[in-house]
């Protein structure tokens, strides 16, 4: 069962990245991000070099594009699904894109390079409820490690859910992973309230998290009806359990 429908359900990245962006504590943790045209892609990747460009509504990384700029005008490159496709310069490349983007809403934004686990890039989800007394509350955090082959890293196009603590494990001592989780999961409570301030139908939020190679956390987005199950993959079956207690509290499940 899926129940996300009306207030509950936002899908404009656009509309919700705006909102997170307006709350000060969050700004450091939001990779700019603006509507996709010819101008704000060519002055995005003059500035980054690499970015994502996405679809405004889309879901499980469909239609999401790597596009990069090589050094010293050395062309441009995109990657959209498996296929990679080299430029010399940037009109064509544009041109091609467009012809995947048609008449949709696209954004760009700030390309972050994920850190990695056995050399595949991984993200994070942090779960975010609204618990049974109505308070807002991180109530998991895992990892998905991507398919070597994509730029996303969705389970839909191959992710493996891995737990964060395992994917952590080559950055620190067991010790600051706890530290690090419990600093996500503030990430993921401030990010909720904030939307939820604006969107109030919302009763749960599964922000996408990126670790730059710093290990600094960027919101890629936030989903207003994020797959609770993925959570059932984990050995440690009070964490879903929870999940599942709360969604059921408030009828999504
Ligand atoms: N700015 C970015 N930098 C690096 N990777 C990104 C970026 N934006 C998206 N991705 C990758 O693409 C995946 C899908 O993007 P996302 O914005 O979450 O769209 P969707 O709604 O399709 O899941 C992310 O989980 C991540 O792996
Ligand atoms: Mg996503």
């Amino acid at each position: 069962m899926n129940r996300c429908k009306g207030a509950r359900h936002v899908m404009s990245k656009w509309k919700k990245t705006r909102v997170l962006w307006k709350k000060a504590e969050l700004r450091s943790n939001i990779p700019e991000t603006r509507k996709m045209t010819r101008e704000t892609l060519k002055e995005m990747l003059n500035r980054y070099q690499m970015v994502y460009v996405k679809p405004d509504v889309g879901t499980y990384g469909n239609g999401v594009m790597r596009v990069e700029m090589k050094e010293n005008g050395g062309g441009y490159r995109y990657q959209n699904g498996l296929k990679v496709r080299s430029f010399t310069s940037f009109d064509p490349m544009f041109e091609s894109i467009r012809k995947h983007t048609r008449r949709r809403r696209y954004l760009v934004q700030k390309g972050i390079h994920l850190t990695r686990y056995r050399k595949r890039r991984f993200d994070i989800r942090v779960m975010v409820q609204q618990s049974p007394k109505r308070k807002w509350e991180a109530t998991g955090v895992i990892g998905r490690v991507g398919d070597p082959r994509k730029v996303v890293t969705n389970v839909h196009n191959g992710g493996k859910i891995t737990p964060i603590e395992t994917l952590l494990a080559a950055y620190m001592p067991d010790k600051q992973k706890r530290v690090f989780v419990s600093r996500l999961k503030k990430l993921g409570t401030m990010a909720a309230k904030q939307l939820h301030r604006q969107f109030r139908g919302i009763k749960e939020i599964g922000l996408d998290v990126a670790l730059d190679r710093q290990l600094h956390p960027w919101v890629l987005e936030a989903n207003t009806c994020p797959d609770p199950y993925i959570f059932n993959k984990l050995k440690d079956k009070r964490i879903f359990g929870k999940i599942a207690r709360y969604a059921r509290a408030y009828g999504r499940i």
